[in-house]
């Protein structure tokens, strides 16, 4: 039986907590597609191009096996689209339990033939996020520790360009 997962995010950008999920997920599924959220609600910094591009480029490493889409619409025809039996999430601390949970149920009741599976990140990483590492960009701190390479320098690329306020 070939296991197929999709990992759903916003990704704005890819984290070192969502790369490791990632790289875990790697490893535990014949095939793993990163689906990129295109919210038209949501205005981000990366477009849905570059955020996609970006992931593409971070896990290179990780085989043939792990591709990156975009999406938009519900993660569950996503998921469908792409035969998967599994939507991966990360849980960073108990705080994103509560979110996390009631979307799996929503999820389940939306396809109970999708499970989610949850894979803790590294404790390492347990504390980053996207949007507190643009804050981090913005004011110039080091985010070296918090996003892969390529992340970091499009990071910094975008944000010399973006006006000050
Ligand atoms: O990286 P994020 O922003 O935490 O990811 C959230 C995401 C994209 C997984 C979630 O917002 C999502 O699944 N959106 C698609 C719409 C959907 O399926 N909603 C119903 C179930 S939550």
């Amino acid at each position: 039986m070939t296991r197929v997962a999709v990992f759903p995010g916003s990704f704005d950008p890819m984290t070192n907590a969502h790369l490791d999920v990632a790289r875990r997920a790697s490893g535990l599924f014949d095939r793993l597609v990163i689906g990129v959220l295109n919210n038209p609600k949501k205005a981000p910094l990366f477009s849905i191009d570059e955020r996609v591009d970006l992931i593409d480029r971070c896990v290179a490493d990780l085989g043939s096996h792990v591709s990156v889409d975009a999406f938009d619409g519900l993660t569950v025809t996503f998921a469908r689209r792409h035969g998967a039996g599994f939507i991966v999430r990360g849980l960073r601390a108990v705080s994103d339990f509560e979110a996390e949970l009631q979307m799996a149920l929503t999820n389940r009741k939306l396809a109970p033939e999708v499970d989610t599976t949850f894979l803790m990140t590294a404790l390492e990483f347990g504390y980053v996020s996207s949007s507190l590492t643009k804050e981090v960009a913005r004011f110039g701190g080091d985010i070296g520790p918090m996003v892969p390479a390529p992340v970091a320098i499009a990071l910094t690329e975008r944000l010399s360009t973006e006006p000050r306020v």
